[in-house]
């Protein structure tokens, strides 16, 4: 499948997502989309406060995430924050929070039904120091060394050109700037345990999507540690910290048809177990800096 098959495929699962509220790509819990309480509770197992969820406009959160790279930014007032995905904005409207009115967010999305949807929670929110601009992470409508730090929230994990993306983060990052992304991770445990009982796929170099299946589960081509490790360096990034996260929380919806005791025992076993197999997490965050600065 080329790579303009692949975008034109998740451009139009996430115009539908904009629209109708009817599938969720990203999120581990498949049932969110359309639900804005189930969409709160996957955000709030995913690492986002009450405090957090409740400084939105309502449908800016679409439980689209799987992460939250805002939390890991150390954002201060003044800076210029960028978006890479930006879905409805809800990850820009926390930042704009943060940054102040000095401070300006730019969240970058392909699906032009999503940057109307983000334009109008702005509006609804009254952010006069945020904007949403159409157009594709891979060639960023943002001039050269203008963004202190770059935030990504479940989307390179769609992008079918990982290594461009980076490179264009790279590009637009003021030195010493930082890149903050979330995604999920091809080596998760629970897939590596079902690939003997013909479940799923693993293979880190393979790609995920073949004919007739073009997006797995919505995803181009998870990433697994090692390889976003090898995209920064490729890119001339310092890796300044990398986190796993672990989606079987003790409230996972994903587990919700089991008992609830069950769950937490599942929870408390595959904490453990990522202690001692970190890369295995469900949900990479990644920190890269680019040289130079302060
Ligand atoms: C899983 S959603 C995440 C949205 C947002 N980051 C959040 O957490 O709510 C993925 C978003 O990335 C956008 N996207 C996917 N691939 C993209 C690309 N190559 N360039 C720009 N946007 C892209 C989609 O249109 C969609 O809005």
């Amino acid at each position: 499948m080329k790579e303009e098959e692949v975008k034109t495929a998740v451009r139009k699962g996430y115009a539908r997502v904009a629209t109708q509220g009817s599938s969720c790509g990203c999120s581990p819990v498949s049932s969110c989309c359309g639900n804005t309480s189930l969409a709160r509770k996957v955000s709030e197992g995913i690492g986002y406060s009450e405090e957090e969820l409740g400084a939105v406009p309502d449908g800016s959160n679409l439980g689209l995430g799987c992460g939250n790279p805002v939390a890991l930014a150390s954002l201060k007032e003044g800076e210029t924050v960028l978006d890479l995905g930006s879905g409805a904005g809800f990850d820009c409207f926390l930042a704009a929070n943060k940054v102040g009115k000095k401070g300006r967010v730019i969240g970058v999305d392909m699906t032009p039904e999503m940057i109307d949807k983000a334009r109008t929670n702005a509006r609804k929110g009254k952010y006069t120091n945020v904007e949403f601009r159409l157009g594709e992470i891979e060639t960023l409508p943002v001039a050269d060394g203008t963004v202190d730090v770059i935030i990504s929230n479940c989307v390179i994990n769609l992008s079918p050109d990982k290594r461009q993306v980076f490179q264009e983060a790279y590009r637009v990052l003021k030195p010493g700037g930082h890149l903050i992304i979330a995604t999920p991770n091809a080596a998760n445990i629970r897939k590596r345990v079902f690939v003997p009982f013909g479940h799923n796929i693993w293979s880190p170099l393979a790609e995920w999507y073949h004919d007739g299946d073009p997006v797995f589960r919505g995803h181009v081509r998870e990433p697994i540690v090692s390889e976003l490790h090898q995209l920064l360096h490729w890119n001339q990034f310092q890796v300044v910290k990398t986190y796993g996260r672990n989606f079987i929380g003790r409230d996972s919806q994903a587990l919700a048809f089991l008992p609830k005791p069950l769950v937490h025992a599942v929870a408390i076993g595959s904490d453990y177990l990522l202690r001692f197999f970190p890369t295995l997490c469900s949900d990479i965050h990644v920190i890269g800096r680019k040289a130079g600065g302060k």
